[in-house]
C-alpha cells in the first residue's frame, strides 16, 4: 500500500508543475482556478458552489480537510469573510498554505497536521467544512465521515467534492460507490448530491496530456525551476 503521507510530502516539497498548469489551462479554459495552485479538478464553478452553499456568516468558521496548498480553502474564506483552519497529512503542503495565506492577505488562517479521521480539531466548533479532491485518500470514509460530524456545530454544512468508484483502483485505500449512505450514518442530511458537468471527459483529456507530456513534465519543470533560481 502506497505511503500517501510520505507521497504527498514529496509532491509538496516541489514548486507547482508550471507544465501541469498550462494543460489544465488548455482542457478547463477559464474555469481554471490557476493562481490558487491547486493540486485537484476544482473548478471555478465549484468554488463559487462552495461558498455559496457553506452560507457562511462573516466571521464564521471554515476548516478545509485535505486542504493541499490551501488555495480552494483561502479562497472560499477570503469570498465569505471566513476564519479558516485548514488540515493535510502533508506538512510541505501546510509550509506552502501559510504562505498563500500571507500572499492573499487572508488573515485568521490556522494550517495544521491532522488525519481524515484524526482531525485534532475541537466538537462542535465549525459552521462549515470543506474538502476538495481528497476524501478518496482517507482509508475509512465512514470514520471520516462521522470526524465531519464531530467538527460541525448543529445544523453546520458539509461541502465536498470526491469520486463514487466503480471498482477499487490498485494502491488506493478502499473506495466506496456511493457516499450518501455513509453521510447519513454519521448524521447528515444529504441536501444535495451532483456530478460536475463535464468532469469525465475534462479529467479523462487531462489524464491524456499529462501522460503525453509526462517527460516534459519532469524535465521542463526542472528547467523551470532553474531558471527561476538563476533569475533571483
Ligand atoms: C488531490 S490533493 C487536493 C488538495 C487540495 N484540496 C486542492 O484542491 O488543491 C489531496 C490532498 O489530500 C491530502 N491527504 C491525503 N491523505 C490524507 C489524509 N488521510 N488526511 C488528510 N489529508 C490527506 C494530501 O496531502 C493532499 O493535499
Amino acid at each position: 500500500m502506497t505511503d500517501w503521507k510520505a507521497a504527498f510530502t514529496a509532491t509538496f516539497d516541489a514548486p507547482a508543475s508550471e507544465v501541469s498548469a498550462r494543460i489544465w489551462a488548455e482542457v478547463y479554459g477559464d474555469e481554471y482556478p490557476a493562481e490558487l495552485d491547486t493540486y485537484s479538478f476544482v473548478t471555478r464553478s465549484d468554488l463559487h458552489r462552495i461558498a455559496a452553499e457553506a452560507r457562511l456568516e462573516p466571521r464564521g468558521r471554515l476548516a478545509d480537510i485535505g486542504c493541499g496548498r490551501g488555495g480552494p480553502g483561502l479562497w472560499v474564506a477570503a469570498r465569505t469573510y471566513a476564519t479558516l483552519t485548514g488540515v493535510d497529512i502533508a506538512e510541505t503542503a501546510l509550509a506552502s498554505a501559510r504562505r498563500r495565506a500571507e500572499a492573499m492577505d487572508v488573515e485568521a488562517t490556522d494550517f495544521r497536521v491532522g488525519d481524515f479521521q484524526a482531525t485534532g480539531l475541537e466538537d462542535a466548533s465549525f459552521e462549515a467544512v470543506m474538502s476538495v479532491d481528497a476524501l478518496l485518500f482517507a482509508p475509512d470514509k465512514r470514520r471520516a465521515c462521522e470526524e465531519f460530524a464531530r467538527i460541525l456545530v448543529p445544523g453546520g454544512r458539509l461541502l465536498v467534492t470526491t469520486w463514487d468508484f466503480d471498482g477499487q483502483p490498485v494502491n488506493r485505500p478502499p473506495q466506496v460507490a456511493d457516499h450518501r449512505p455513509l453521510l447519513e450514518a454519521a448524521g447528515f442530511d444529504v441536501l444535495s448530491y451532483e456530478e460536475t458537468p463535464d468532469w469525465r471527459a475534462r479529467q479523462r483529456r487531462t489524464m491524456e496530456l499529462s501522460s503525453l507530456h509526462a517527460t516534459a513534465i519532469s524535465h521542463l519543470d526542472a528547467v523551470v525551476a532553474r531558471a527561476t533560481t538563476a533569475s533571483r
